[in-house]
């Protein structure tokens, strides 16, 4: 399969662990120019190490001076955009709804769902000069099922899904396609802390919690940070080119979160 990713200029938020960092560095073994962000100088710093032909900058993407500052950081590095990966997000706080925070739950949303408006808005106008393109927004399996005790994140990652299907209609006319990827328990350190948190507030171990997240997709595994890198991969070449406005699981078939 030809992916014709070669010399696209590509942008990844949150890029220096995870799916992020996976993603980056798989688009830059197809050739691509690639230019990454995050929070966290020192795994941006160890990052940079690994990966010298990449580009990368300090920002928050829930502040609006801060993506204006990556997006001057970035076009100098690319000198133009074809693909923005909105992939920035946490996890937020875990609890009944009656003991979470407002602070929190502002938190998760702001860098959830208004991260990913403020680089949207900047990258629009480059991707229309380009003649088209391509956005991704990370959503998740909890942004097509409940997942109690984890509201501020379940209503940020459906409110990704609503923002992708609506700015693909809107930017369709310009050949600028965007999709959501909906992954399931990705295997890693982040997903410990979520099920170490999940079995806390719930009293259980956290082993009988694993096996709960295991089992809760009908392919009984979690899946890799590569996964989801591929499948970004896919819906952002030439061969994804009619690949639009869709929310995509790569979940193992997950069938409900608990
Ligand atoms: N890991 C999973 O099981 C899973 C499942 C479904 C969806 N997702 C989604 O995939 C995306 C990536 O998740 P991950 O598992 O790779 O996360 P991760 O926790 O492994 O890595 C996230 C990176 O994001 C950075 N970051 C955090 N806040 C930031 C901010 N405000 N601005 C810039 N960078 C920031 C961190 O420093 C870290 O380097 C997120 O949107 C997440 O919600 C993850």
């Amino acid at each position: 399969m030809q992916l014709g990713l070669k010399n696209k200029r590509v942008l990844v938020t949150a890029g220096a662990a995870g799916i992020g960092r996976a993603t980056a560095r798989a688009f830059a073994a197809e050739g691509a120019k690639v230019f990454i962000c995050d929070v966290d100088t020192a795994s941006l710093a160890d990052f940079a190490k690994e990966n010298p032909g990449i580009g990368t900058t300090v920002a928050d993407v829930s502040d609006e001076k801060a993506v204006d500052h990556l997006f001057a950081e970035a076009g100098k590095f690319l000198g133009g955009l074809d693909i923005l990966i909105n992939n920035a997000g946490i996890a937020g706080p875990t609890g009944p709804v009656e003991t979470l925070s407002l602070e929190d739950w502002r938190r998760t949303l702001d860098i959830n769902i208004t991260g990913q408006f403020l680089c949207a808005r900047k990258a629009v106008p480059l991707l229309r000069k380009a003649g088209g393109g391509s956005i991704i927004n990370l959503s998740s399996a909890a942004g097509r099922f409940g997942f109690p005790r984890r509201t501020p994140y379940s209503a940020s990652k459906w409110a990704v899904v609503g923002f992708t299907k609506s700015l693909a209609m809107e930017l369709g006319p310009d050949k600028i396609r965007v999709n959501a990827i909906l992954p399931g328990a990705v295997d890693g350190p982040r997903i410990r802390r979520v099920i170490e948190a999940k079995a806390k507030s719930v009293g259980v171990s956290f082993a009988e919690m694993e096996k709960k997240y295991v089992t809760q997709a009908s392919l009984a595994r979690m899946v890799s940070a590569d996964d989801i890198a591929n499948q970004i991969l896919f819906v952002c070449s030439d061969a994804g080119q009619n690949v639009s406005g869709q929310p995509l699981a790569v979940d193992a078939d997950t069938q409900y979160l608990i």
